[in-house]
């Protein structure tokens, strides 16, 4: 058992969702407080962890080939860990096949990563795929710093078992953090500069918690207590289950002002045969009529969602089914997705599995229909002023990129800060962006 001197400089590499997103910057917190450094652009980091992702295709062989990519020319490796959710499903196998790995830790183990760093650099090969009780949040580093966007995980898990999904696997049961932790944390992240908040979870509505008077609120009482923050002009979350839509979040997003308008609320397919393989629990109606409540309580609401084409057992007809639902919504932008069987799921082994050729040729459909509609959305605000909160320069001198509250990228030039909000009204529509032109503020 050889040991190498402790690192000094890390690199956390993500993949997959908002969530890794989230953890790996608190990885890196962790390992900042550690003493140990971000490695500088284009240096070897002495320390790397791949922070991976486990929900679609070859989630595996690609750490695998991440992994020999660290090799140096000297031949020599850095001190590796691989954390996320392919370390929590297949930890013992990237054991046993990379022995360049010293460190396998699962999405809720990774506040002990100092440890394992500890016995890693003493030589021994460790892992933790523990879902402990008392949850990494309690151990973490409290938050000191933040860009004008933040991301704050507010629940954890999934307890839906979709037939094709993995997450119940990896990321456990759904749990919800302490309400009195994440208005500490919203507080610390707007006092290091957060204007907007993004609230996460696999099923962020499905989060509840009792306020500091004891009562049992859903996530519409933290969004409107965290609303009453001063500083904080902006509340986002993301990724909502249609079963979990309560009364209460809709008619939050026609009274809340900082709520922004915007819902993410995954369908995966147009057909209720499909959506019963899918045990997804809701139908096509019932999934559309909570689409028209929301909008009845916010008229300019823009709607995403996810979709699976290609699910084990879909027709072409049933396919259509998908285009039809996409033509009547009229999503503002969406992700979609080739089916992909994840081992140990009940779809993985389900009959009348698509060829990869009739997917690939239904999701190119199926992208072509969402384009359209996303490029028809970006038109139909062309003429709006509206607010953009400033989060970077562009490609060209003096332009600057932010969001609408549609969450729709807009560029534009002036003289601007990152972090501010401005007033810009659009002036041009692309399929993914809108070109802008600086107002002055109103008074
Ligand atoms: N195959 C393809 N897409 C998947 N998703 C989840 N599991 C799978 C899978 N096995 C998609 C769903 C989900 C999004 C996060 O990823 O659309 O909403
Ligand atoms: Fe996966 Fe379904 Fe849970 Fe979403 S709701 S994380 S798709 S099991």
């Amino acid at each position: 058992m050889d040991s190498t001197p402790a690192p000094r400089t890390y690199r956390v590499k993500s993949f997959g969702c908002q969530m890794n997103v989230y953890d790996g910057d608190r990885m890196a917190e962790l390992l900042a407080e550690q003493g140990i450094a971000p490695a500088a652009a284009g240096e070897d980091a002495d320390l790397v962890v791949l922070n991976t992702c486990h929900i679609r295709e070859k989630a595996a062989e690609k750490v695998y080939s991440d992994i020999g990519r660290l090799r140096r020319e000297d031949g020599s490796v850095p001190l590796i860990a691989v954390a996320g959710c392919v370390a929590q499903a297949e930890g013992e196998e990237i054991m046993a096949r990379a022995p360049s790995v010293k460190m396998v830790v699962g999405p809720q183990a990774y506040h002990r990563l100092p440890e394992m760093i500890r016995a890693a650099s003493e030589g021994r090969r460790v892992t933790d795929t523990d879902m402990p009780a008392r949850t990494k949040f309690d151990a973490l580093p409290k938050r000191r710093r933040s860009g004008p966007t933040a991301f704050l995980t507010v629940q954890e898990g999934c307890d839906k078992f979709c037939t094709y999904c993995v997450v119940p696997y990896t990321r456990g049961a759904e749990v919800s953090r302490p309400h009195a932790d994440l208005i500490d944390e919203a507080g610390r992240l707007v006092a290091s500069g957060a204007r907007e908040i993004t609230l996460l979870g696999q099923n962020v509505n499905a989060w509840t918690g009792e306020d500091a008077r004891g009562r049992t609120i859903g996530l519409d009482g933290l969004i409107r207590e965290l609303a009453a923050i001063p500083e904080l002009v902006r509340i986002r979350y993301t990724t909502s289950h249609p079963n979990d839509m309560t009364q209460g979040l809709i008619e939050a997003h026609g009274e809340v002002e900082k709520l922004m308008p915007f819902l993410h609320l995954p369908v995966q397919a147009g057909n209720d045969r499909v959506l019963k393989a899918m045990n997804r629990s809701h139908t096509v109606e019932s999934y559309l009529r909570i689409l028209e409540q929301v909008r009845a309580a916010r008229p300019d609401i823009a709607l995403s969602g996810d979709f699976i084409v290609g699910f084990p057992g879909e027709t072409e007809a049933e396919f259509e089914d998908t285009l039809g639902l996409v033509d009547t919504v009229g999503y503002a932008q969406c992700f979609s997705f080739k089916y992909s069987p994840r081992p140990g799921t009940p779809a993985a082994t389900m009959d009348g599995q698509v060829p990869l050729e009739v997917m690939d040729e239904r999701l190119q459909r199926l992208q072509a229909a969402l384009g359209r509609h996303q490029h028809a959305f970006n038109r139909a605000s062309v003429g709006r002023t509206c607010q953009v909160l400033v989060e970077r320069k562009g490609k060209h001198p003096g332009q600057w990129l932010g969001k609408s509250p549609w969450l729709q990228s807009v560029h534009f030039t002036g003289e601007v800060r990152v972090g501010d909000i401005v007033d810009v009204e659009l002036v041009e529509a692309g399929p993914n962006s809108l070109g802008g032109r600086l107002t002055p503020p109103r008074t």
